[in-house]
């Protein structure tokens, strides 16, 4: 199959972007895009020219590393699947794809597709752990949970951090990543030991790094690649206010 790339090119953050077309041909249906990419780049070096940095790691959808606007779309036109998860099967012979990276005051872009995301790191360094003192590993099995909560607790700790939430709303707004983060820990006895400290000191750094406040539209939950529920920010403002 062959493709029509307009990608956003852009050297550094203070520099002005732009679209840049390339063509692509025999490109298999089974490659996924950045795989697709790598085609590109390749071609690119071959021609001399400067190939299109892009942000990849686990390429299964694990390490929330990818994620572009593919043609409007948030990682990607199918539903549930990151940028790596998506495969060229997705699109049509002679298709164009407008490829851009995520965008957000918080997120800076670093270079053509490649965005920083340490503002999720901060807040993770704001609260998103436990405390435990030093030495021998606690029995797992000391501290029983039922297993309906282990699920719940995990279903919020899938968030993979890609940023998919806070791309696509309208306020930019990190409370979905956030929500999931506090949420994970909150339900969990060992976590409930720092849960009022931990949800004010983490929603004081989401605050201070620009992220927008939730309105509750729920476009982060569909287009979260893990299926995060905005049942997460619900217990989010709920901890809070119980802080
Ligand atoms: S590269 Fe790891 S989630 Fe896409």
């Amino acid at each position: 199959m062959k493709l029509t790339l307009k990608i956003w090119r852009q050297a550094s953050n203070v520099s002005k972007g732009s679209f840049e077309t390339y063509e692509l041909i025999d490109l298999h249906p089974e490659m996924s895009v950045p795989e697709m990419l790598d085609v590109l780049n390749e071609q690119l070096i071959l021609e001399g020219k400067e190939p299109v940095a892009f942000d990849s790691d686990c390429r299964e959808g694990i390490c929330g590393q990818c994620g572009f606007v593919i043609n409007g779309n948030i990682h990607s036109p199918e539903k549930g699947v990151t940028t790596c998860q998506t495969h060229l099967r997705s699109f049509k012979s002679g298709e164009t794809l407008v490829i851009e990276p995520f965008r957000a005051k918080a997120f800076p872009i670093k270079k053509d597709l490649c965005i920083d995301r340490r503002a999720f790191d901060r807040i993770i360094m704001a609260g998103g752990y436990i405390s435990v003192n030093t030495g021998q590993a606690p029995e797992a099995n000391s501290t029983r949970i039922s297993h309906e909560l282990a699920e719940e607790a995990f279903d919020s700790a899938a968030c993979i951090g890609c940023g998919a939430c806070v791309a696509m709303c309208k306020n930019a707004s990190a409370a979905l990543f956030t929500g999931a983060k506090i949420s994970h820990l909150a339900m969990l006895p060992q976590g409930s030991v720092e849960a009022g400290k931990r949800v004010k000191s983490m929603v004081a750094q989401m605050d201070a790094e620009g992220f927008g406040s939730c309105t509750m539209t729920k476009a982060c939950e569909a287009v979260c690649p893990q299926g995060i529920s905005v049942a997460n920010i619900v217990r989010m403002n709920s901890e809070y206010w119980k802080a």
